[in-house]
């Protein structure tokens, strides 16, 4: 990497590490819509607007930190997923990147399904109004509870993930007088990765059932020997944050291709296929998503051939995109508490949150972006490392980024797409309060999920 490339001065060039920035961007103050959720602005005054309200009014109202969550940019990701997909199709949000009551309610108002994978994340969905039928329950290890709950609930479906799970939903809907309707998880021999995917070791997971040794095969078998289950059809996740079709296309094509044996073994041909979620999003201005209707067209032209070349009715499809839908639509609002500049490094910008609202970075080296919103600033750009209040040096919210050189304690700074997998993957780690989930529309904030308190955590420990 260049030096030259470093208006920030050589000794930072000296610690970027490779295919990272090439560079601080041009403007400190532009707030990329590659990473912002749509309605987000700067105003006259230089702070970042979303919703029509000023980020200062929604710091001194709802604290920080805080995830502010711009609904309408939520609604249009979900109406987008919808016209892609039709009237032939059916989107699945998967609960596990961010469910609260409210996204419940917005989820059954646009027309998505839901997939949910604990009996609690059922709870939320059942309390908010979802239609059990719309609701998929997946999970490794289901507690007989839990399908218990799922079964007496009518839920549309449940995926089945072990020859265990088979026997023991089975029992459930059987003792309950119910035919459940249930798809089969299977592993295609895929494994897919941020750019890539890679056909190695992804049958060595816990998730599914191996086509490749023959599993999924043994479990159809299962299923369609019992009364109280009805195989819907096959199910298959890949990986997550992808941005390459190939995956999918391979998957899509091993699926069907199970969808003809079964025809072929049993005479029968089930009516739908689900290829999961995954789909990757812009955590910075170096990641190129695809866009739901492009996602509809590939998937759905995969689909159509290999059924046509395995002479099959083409199956009704499904997806289960939750990063997708609602990471672009959240941002992070911390403060600044110590800015700490090391000669000849970078300078340690501490935020008044960190790996307890957002494990990612710590969890899978997460890339994020990061920006001044407060106000707007000319000052250079300085290399910064954004980190949190934790006792871990791996307390790390963003990596590698540029914050003007005036940036100071009392600043506001956010974190972009961080609606995924941050509030749902949130911990108490140093008794930290968890932060509020406040959704902006319209010129109105409402908190959906509110801040912890320190009296929540005292009343779970009870001496
Ligand atoms: C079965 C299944 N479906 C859907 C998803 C959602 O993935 P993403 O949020 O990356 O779209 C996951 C994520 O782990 C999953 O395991």
């Amino acid at each position: 990497m260049s030096r030259s490339a470093h208006p920030a001065g050589p000794r930072h060039a000296d610690v970027l590490p490779e295919g990272h920035y090439a560079g601080p961007p041009e403007d400190l103050n532009t707030l990329d819509p590659r990473v912002w959720s749509r309605t987000v602005t700067r105003n006259d005054d230089g702070a970042a607007e979303v919703g029509g309200l000023d980020v200062r009014d929604l710091a001194a109202e709802f604290g920080t930190p805080a995830y502010i969550l711009d609904e309408a940019d939520f609604r249009a990701r979900c109406r987008a997923w919808r016209a892609a997909f039709g009237q032939g199709a059916d989107v699945f949000y998967a609960g596990k990147a961010f469910l609260s009551r409210a996204v419940v309610r917005w989820l059954t108002e646009e027309g998505l399904n839901l997939d949910v994978c604990s009996g609690t994340e059922l709870a939320v969905a059942l309390d908010a109004g979802m239609p059990a039928e719309r609701i998929a329950l997946h999970g490794n290890n289901k507690s007989t509870a839990e399908i218990e709950r799922a079964v007496t609930a009518g839920v549309g479906r449940i995926v089945l993930d072990s020859f265990q799970e088979i026997a023991r939903v089975a029992a459930v809907a059987a003792e309950h007088g119910v035919r459940q309707r249930v798809q089969i998880r299977v592993t295609v021999g895929v494994e897919a990765h941020t750019h890539e995917f890679i056909a190695t070791a992804h049958e060595d997971q816990k998730f599914g059932l191996s086509l490749a040794d023959g599993q999924a095969a043994e479990a159809v078998r299962r299923v369609l020997m019992l009364d109280s289950l009805e195989l819907a059809g096959i199910h298959s996740h890949i990986g997550s944050q992808i941005f390459d079709m190939a995956g999918f296309e391979v998957a899509a094509r091993r699926v069907v291709s199970l969808l003809g044996e079964i025809r072929d073994e049993h005479g029968v041909e089930l009516p739908e296929i689900d290829l999961g979620g995954g789909l990757g999003i812009a955590y910075t201005t170096d990641d190129d998503p695809r866009e739901p209707h492009e996602i509809a067209k590939a998937l759905g032209e995969i689909v159509a051939r290999e059924c046509d070349a395995a002479r099959l009715t083409p199956p009704r499809l499904s997806v289960e995109p939750g990063r997708a839908i609602v990471g672009p639509t959240a941002f992070t609002l911390y403060e600044v508490g110590t800015v700490k500049p090391l000669e000849g490094l970078r300078t340690y910008v501490s935020v008044d949150g960190g790996m307890s609202d957002n494990i990612r970075t710590a969890l899978y080296d997460a890339e994020y972006s990061v920006s001044l919103v407060s106000r707007a600033s000319d000052a250079e750009p300085m290399l910064v490392r954004v980190v949190g209040k934790h006792c871990e040096s791996g307390d790390i919210v963003v990596k590698d980024a540029f914050l003007p050189a005036d940036t100071a304690p009392g600043d506001l700074l956010a974190v972009p797409a961080t609606g995924a997998y941050c509030r749902s993957m949130a911990s108490n780690y140093n008794h930290a309060l968890r932060p509020p989930v406040v959704a902006v529309a319209d010129g109105r904030a409402r908190v959906i999920v509110r801040r912890e308190t320190e009296e929540d955590l005292l009343r779970l420990d009870v001496g």
